[in-house]
Formats: C-alpha cells, sequence, structure tokens
C-alpha cells in the first residue's frame, strides 16, 4: 500500500510499517547484507523519540572522550557520529567493514523488521521510547522544518489525524514502542528499553544504567557528568557543526534535531480533543503492557 503524507511525501507500508522510498530501499539491502557482530551495539527508535541524544550519549560511553581534540561530536553532527543502517549506511554505502569494534549502529527499523544477525547474534540493543504527545508535536515541527515560507505550516490537524492513523515515517509509533517494550521483557540481557522522559528526570541513573548495560563503568562522578554535558542539548545545540540550517542528515539541516529538548511541549499544542483521542488510543494500545510513558 501507499499513501500520501505531508503533501510533500509518498510513503509505502512494508511488513506493516510506512517507508519514505529510499528508506525502504536502505531496509531492504540492510536486512539482506548487514552481519551483526557480537560486539555491535544497535541503538533503536521511532523518529522524533530521543534518537540524537542517544546516538551522543553512547558514542560519549564507548569512546569517553577526555578533551574536545578526541570528542567526535564537537566536529559531526551526532547522525553522522553513529550511522543509521537504513538511511546512511546502506543508502550512501559505507565502507562499516574497517570500523573499530565496539561499532554503534542505529536502526528505525521496527523489532520484526530488524535484519536477522541483529536477532541471532549477541550484539546489544539499546531502544529510546517517548511519550507520543510530544513525539507528535516534534515531529510536526521537524517535518515543518522543510516546508519553503509560501508552503507555511503544514496544517496540524491533518498532521494529527496521519499519526493517530499511524501513518508516519517508520509508523505506527506506539506499535513500534510496544513492540521493543515486550521484546525488552523477553530479552532483557539484549535490549535495554529507556524512557526519554526518565532520562530528563534523572539523567545520571539512567546513564548509569546505560553503562552498565553496555559493560561500561565511570572511574568517578566527574567522569559521569562529563558524559552527560558533553551529550546535552544545550552544549550540542551551541556547537557550530549543528547550527547549520544548510547541512544535511537525509534531507533535513543540521539544526532541525535540535529543538526544544524538553518534555510535555504538547501541552502548547494540543486541544481538548486531540488530548482526549490520543490519550484514548494510548490507553488501549498499552493497556496491560505495564508500559507507561507519561510524565
Ligand atoms: P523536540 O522537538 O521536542 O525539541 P530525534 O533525535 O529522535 O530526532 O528526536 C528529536 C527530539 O530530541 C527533539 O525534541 C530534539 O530537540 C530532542 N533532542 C535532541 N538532542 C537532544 C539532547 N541531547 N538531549 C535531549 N533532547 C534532545
Amino acid at each position: 500500500p501507499k499513501q500520501t503524507y505531508f503533501e510533500d511525501y509518498e510513503l509505502y507500508q512494508w511488513q506493516g510499517t510506512w517507508y519514505s522510498p529510499a528508506h525502504l530501499e536502505g531496509t531492504f539491502a540492510a536486512q539482506k547484507l548487514f552481519e551483526a557482530r557480537d560486539d555491535d551495539i544497535i541503538l533503536t527508535s521511532s523518529i522524533k523519540s530521543g534518537t540524537t541524544w542517544l546516538k551522543s550519549l553512547v558514542s560519549c560511553i564507548i569512546n569517553f572522550p577526555q578533551g574536545d581534540d578526541d570528542d567526535p561530536l564537537i566536529k559531526n553532527n551526532p547522525h553522522h557520529v553513529v550511522s543509521t543502517l537504513e538511511a546512511h549506511v546502506f543508502v550512501e554505502n559505507l565502507d562499516i567493514s574497517t570500523l573499530p569494534s565496539p561499532r554503534i549502529f542505529h536502526t528505525h527499523l521496527p523489532y520484526n523488521s530488524l535484519p536477522d544477525s541483529i536477532k541471532i547474534s549477541n550484539c546489544k540493543i539499546v531502544y529510546i521510547a517517548r511519550d507520543a504527545k510530544d513525539t507528535f508535536v516534534s515531529l510536526w515541527h521537524f517535518l515543518n522544518t522543510v516546508r519553503t515560507q509560501e508552503q507555511g505550516p503544514f496544517p496540524i490537524e491533518e498532521a494529527f489525524e496521519s499519526f493517530c492513523n499511524g501513518v508516519q515515517f517508520f509508523g505506527p509509533s506506539l506499535d513500534h514502542v510496544l513492540e521493543y517494550w515486550n521484546k525488552s521483557l523477553v530479552f532483557s540481557n539484549k535490549i535495554l528499553f529507556l524512557k526519554y522522559e526518565e532520562m530528563k528526570r534523572n539523567p545520571k541513573e539512567q546513564v548509569l544504567k546505560l553503562a552498565s548495560f553496555l559493560g561500561k563503568s565511570f572511574a568517578n562522578d566527574e567522569e559521569l557528568d562529563s558524559v552527560l554535558w558533553r551529550s546535552s542539548f544545550e552544549r550540542l545545540k551551541n556547537l557550530d557543526v549543528n547550527k547549520s540550517k544548510s547541512g544535511n542528515v537525509t534531507g533535513f539541516a543540521k539544526c532541525s534535531f535540535f529543538r526544544l529538548g524538553t518534555t510535555g511541549d504538547w501541552k502548547n499544542y494540543f486541544t481538548k480533543e486531540m488530548q482526549e483521542r490520543l490519550d484514548r488510543i494510548i490507553r488501549l494500545k498499552y493497556e496491560g503492557s505495564g508500559l507507561n510513558l507519561e510524565i
């Protein structure tokens, strides 16, 4: 099946998920060609859920920069520090064979569509999930960044309708989150499920949990603080490399990945009807799963 999305995009459905044509090609290639190694780290997320933060954090935990000179985030947007399989690696044909171990990759693919080698090997998966209402607002802003002044922002009501129907890049996003949540309960040694809201509320605790899952520890509190600071929204947003309005991350300016970086912004956009409708969908989907992403 095919759908037009945000007027500008065509989406195609594959294995229950909506893809742009380019992402779909990347997905086919990743499913066929990606050979996970046991010590790979695979970051996964639905879109606009904290991917940029997770990429930055894991890159800092693994490479632990001693200063700016060996901090890759100074010179590169986080999406170029950690590549997304279906968007960079298999679309731009990156040579990943020479990457040092442990290799860090990211994917927006739902669990069901992951390359088999990721599921079969001993590689670790870290998932980041975010409250659906904030995810929607973030997504709406993000897609508006590529619209011209004449076009103006996309009508939020139509965007909301699409979101509620699960029609979005790599959507439906609620199913994406729920599937990883359920798998993380079964394969708790392989999949770590993180929540954006919990990371905002208690960053030290969450980053310690993340590091320990990846087999890393910090010598002292300063090291932990340094990782948190290097990957913080405030720092990354203000680095020259991320201010660029022209720099390209699969069609989006580098600056568009840093907007507010807070929780609860949905309250500034949702009508009572929108809130009731999405809350009802969330209740129906997540009921009985034990999953709660509310602040
Ligand atoms: P907002 O639009 O609500 O500000 P993704 O990285 O999955 O595309 O998600 C983007 C969202 O994460 C945006 O949310 C963005 O501002 C926020 N974000 C980016 N970097 C972050 C960081 N280092 N810490 C916290 N949030 C971050």
